[in-house]
């Protein structure tokens, strides 16, 4: 726990896209853990869910590309916390069976599918951010952690395709790195990351797990006890980084 805390403030903690995938695994995972008082699980649909359950768990539903459904998460939260010390965004999209697909192609490209990328991929994470800002005001050690992907880094591209997922993570990295050096200003131990998960055996990559070479499909929860070590291993001179899985710094 921050030694910088008062004693009578909660340490909270914020899981947006919670319900299923890394961000479950995250919850599972920070559930083990002893040194937080709430933590927030954040997702669309909480129906059928079979989380463990724990007095510090409260789960909310929300849409995070809805306006009004964020404003109306700020407000759940306002009024079951003074402040977030961790928040981690694991939203993401790439495909949705019968219906949108990552392009192979530059003739498969449509902006109703760059729209929809742009929307859940870059405008959840930094909306999000905004939504949350009241509750991560202060001068004190606070993280903002967002899931990007490796093939957002434009550095790194070699394959091509994937058109709408590429180009909205590396629009999300922009958002962030944005965001990071903003809330430096106000506060110098604010931390604000880029995580790539590496690939993970969850819905998002199970239509393209065949060419995945042996040992590097990940399971959620062992890239959940990574992605975990790597927040804790930061320092307010790391914001506005991406970092892989492995806390390796990941090129833009
Ligand atoms: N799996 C991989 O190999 C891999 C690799 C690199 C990066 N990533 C990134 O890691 C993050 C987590 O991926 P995952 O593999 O855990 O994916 P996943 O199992 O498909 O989970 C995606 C999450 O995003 C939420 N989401 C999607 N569209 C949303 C919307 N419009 N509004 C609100 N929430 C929405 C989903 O919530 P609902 O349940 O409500 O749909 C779900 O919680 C993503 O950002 C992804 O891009 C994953």
């Amino acid at each position: 726990m921050d030694s910088s805390r008062p004693q009578s403030v909660a340490k909270g903690v914020l899981v947006a896209g919670a319900s299923r995938g890394i961000g479950r695994a995250l919850v599972e995972e920070l559930l083990q853990r002893t040194d937080f008082d709430r933590l927030f699980a954040v997702a669309r649909d909480w129906d059928d869910h079979t989380l463990p359950v724990d007095p510090r768990l409260q789960l909310i539903s929300a849409d995070l590309s809805d306006d009004a459904s964020r404003g109306r998460l700020a407000e759940t939260l306002a009024q079951n916390c003074e402040q977030l010390d961790l928040v981690i965004n694991t939203v993401g999209f790439l495909h949705e069976p019968g219906g949108q697909q990552p392009e192979k192609n530059l003739r498969q490209v449509s902006m109703e599918a760059l729209q929809r990328s742009f929307a859940i991929n870059a405008g959840v994470p930094i909306l999000l951010a905004q939504a949350v800002m009241p509750l991560l005001r202060g001068n004190r050690h606070c993280v903002f952690a967002s899931l990007s992907a490796r093939v957002g880094s434009i550095g790194d591209n070699r394959l091509g395709g994937w058109y709408a997922y590429r180009a909205s993570k590396a629009a999300q990295n922009m958002l962030m790195r944005t965001f990071a050096i903003e809330w430096q200003r106000l506060n110098r131990q604010s931390i604000c990351v880029l995580l790539h998960p590496g690939t993970t055996d969850t819905d998002l990559s199970a239509p393209f797990q065949t060419n995945v070479p042996e040992g590097k499909l990940f399971d959620a929860q062992f890239v959940a006890e990574r992605l975990l070590e790597v927040i804790d291993a930061r320092t307010p001179a790391d914001s506005g980084n991406f970092y892989a899985w492995d806390g390796q710094l990941v090129p833009w």
